[in-house]
Formats: C-alpha cells, sequence, structure tokens
C-alpha cells in the first residue's frame, strides 16, 4: 500500500481491513466540531446585514463559531466563556455529589460528550481522605463508566496499595468526565469547560489531600503552565471556591507514562510515599 491510488483501489471491506490493520479503529476527527454552530453561522451569514452595518465576513464567523465571545473570569482569573459560565452556574447549584453527577450528565456544553460512550463520574469512596485526580478517561473507562479501570487504572490501584490506600479509603475522579476522541489530548477550551465542575466535585468532597496524577492535572489544579517533571514531587495547595481551607496536594508521574517509562516508578514511590506521611501527620500518627 504506497499511496493513495491504491487504497482508493480496494473495495470498503478490504479499505475497512486495511484501516484496523494499520491501527485506525475510529472515524471521528480530533478536534471536535459543532455543526450547530456552523450551520447557524452560515444561516446568519447569508442574511445580509442591516442597512448601514458593515460585517467582515471572517469576524462574523469567528463569533459565530465561538460560543460566547462575551467573557467573564474564572476562579484562576482566566477569561471564561459563555459555555463556561453555564458550567460555572450549573456546578455551583450542585449541593451534593449526587447532584453534581447529574449536573455533569445532563451537561451539553463540552462537545466532548458527543462522542463518549459514558459520563465517567468517579470512583471509590468519597468519604475517603485521598482524592486522586487523573486527567481524561481511556477507552475502557468509556466503556464501562468509571475511571482508571484499564492497564493504567491496575497499575494506579497497585501504587495506592503500596501506602496502604485501595477504592474503599480513596476516591478517584478525573478532570474531564468524557474520553477525547482516539485518546487526544482535550484541548485547553475543553479543560476551561470542564473546569467549574472539578473545582466543585473536590469543594464537595473535601478531602483531606488529593494526589494529582499527570500533567493535566497538576497544570489544571495548580494553574500553573510547567510540565509534570517540574511540578510533581512537591506540596501544593488545591484551593476552590467553597472550601474554607486550602487542601495539600502533590503530583506524579501518570500511571500510562510510568508503564512506559519504569525507571521513573521510583520517583512516582517517593511522591507516594510522600502522601503516605501527610495523611499520617494529618491524622496524629
Ligand atoms: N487515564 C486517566 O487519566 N484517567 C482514567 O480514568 C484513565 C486513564
Amino acid at each position: 500500500m504506497s499511496d493513495n491510488h491504491a487504497i482508493n483501489d480496494l473495495s470498503p471491506d478490504e479499505a475497512l481491513r486495511f484501516y484496523l490493520d494499520v491501527g485506525v479503529d475510529e472515524t471521528i476527527g480530533s478536534t471536535p466540531l459543532d455543526r450547530y454552530a456552523l450551520s447557524k453561522a452560515s444561516a446568519k451569514a447569508s442574511k445580509p446585514p442591516p442597512p448601514g452595518v458593515a460585517v467582515s465576513p471572517t469576524k462574523a464567523s469567528a463569533v459565530a463559531q465561538r460560543p460566547g465571545a462575551a467573557a467573564s473570569v474564572t476562579s484562576h482569573g482566566a477569561p471564561q466563556s459563555a459555555v463556561g459560565q453555564s458550567a460555572a452556574i450549573t456546578a455551583a447549584a450542585a449541593t451534593s455529589l449526587k447532584e453534581l453527577k447529574a449536573a455533569v450528565e445532563a451537561f451539553e456544553g463540552c462537545a466532548l460528550k458527543s462522542t463518549a460512550k459514558s459520563t465517567v463520574f468517579a470512583d471509590g469512596n468519597p468519604a475517603g481522605r485521598l482524592m486522586v485526580i487523573g486527567e481524561a478517561p481511556g477507552s475502557d473507562e468509556d466503556r464501562q463508566g468509571l475511571p482508571f479501570i484499564g492497564v493504567a487504572g491496575k497499575l494506579l490501584d497497585r501504587m495506592l496499595s503500596s501506602i496502604g490506600y485501595s477504592r474503599e479509603t480513596a476516591y478517584i475522579i478525573n478532570v474531564i468526565p468524557w474520553r477525547p476522541p482516539g485518546n487526544r489530548n482535550p484541548t485547553p477550551e475543553e479543560v476551561a469547560i470542564c473546569a467549574p465542575f472539578l473545582e466543585r466535585h473536590v469543594a464537595l468532597v473535601k478531602p483531606e489531600v488529593i494526589l494529582m496524577v499527570g500533567g493535566l492535572s497538576a497544570k489544571t489544579l495548580l494553574n500553573r503552565p510547567e510540565g509534570i517533571t517540574r511540578l510533581r514531587g512537591r506540596w501544593e495547595a488545591v484551593s476552590t471556591p467553597g472550601l474554607e481551607q486550602p487542601i495539600p496536594a502533590i503530583a506524579t508521574y501518570h500511571p500510562t507514562y510510568l508503564l512506559r517509562s519504569p525507571q521513573h516508578k521510583r520517583l512516582a514511590w517517593r511522591d507516594l510515599l510522600a502522601v503516605k506521611e501527610k495523611l499520617d501527620s494529618l491524622a496524629g500518627a
């Protein structure tokens, strides 16, 4: 199969088999496309402007395709789109985890929801002292609706068990509750839209300690631009609206990364020991 002509010569069945053989198992793009917004935009664009008003075509389509150009400010001080504001209002209205779960499941403002099978809300014990915050569900999690249940999840379970914790004593969530298509990284806009739900989740659970797994989790919760290599292994404080006091939080490598780079397990082990020491000291042990 050397060029595009060759694939065009195949029957649909053969072409499908070829794509599967080379690892193409998704038929969706990696960038969410809001086709409703596009069709509204083209309907608007085809309407003539009111007399005396000059409209730049580029500006008109940019505004129409970017929901919520009018902005407010997130708790991190970043500008927030209209859909982000709607997420913030919805999340703030939830007074229990049950209400928050229902609100996330009913939320239609994030395009990732339309390509995911499930809303992956949480697993584990919300009364546990430790909250683990990952990045986004993968295909196993999407299928079963629970965070960290694939291969990386098995490693996370072993990491937790090495310091005496489990899903009975820790609570596990993700920054993003929907699987990004093809496991791509969520965009900054998707993270910003989901952030109010994440913050409310933390505020409702009020864990004693947070373990942030992976760069996306650490960057989002700490509102910092550095990568995981810089952020991991240091005690920081997570404060979100609704918390009376900041929560001690530490970042470590994501188990998916550790599966590829086992030489870093040594550093992850250090981070886990720091978590155990912090929990022990907070309990006065
Ligand atoms: N990776 C994550 O960050 N979260 C999951 O739930 C699964 C894999």
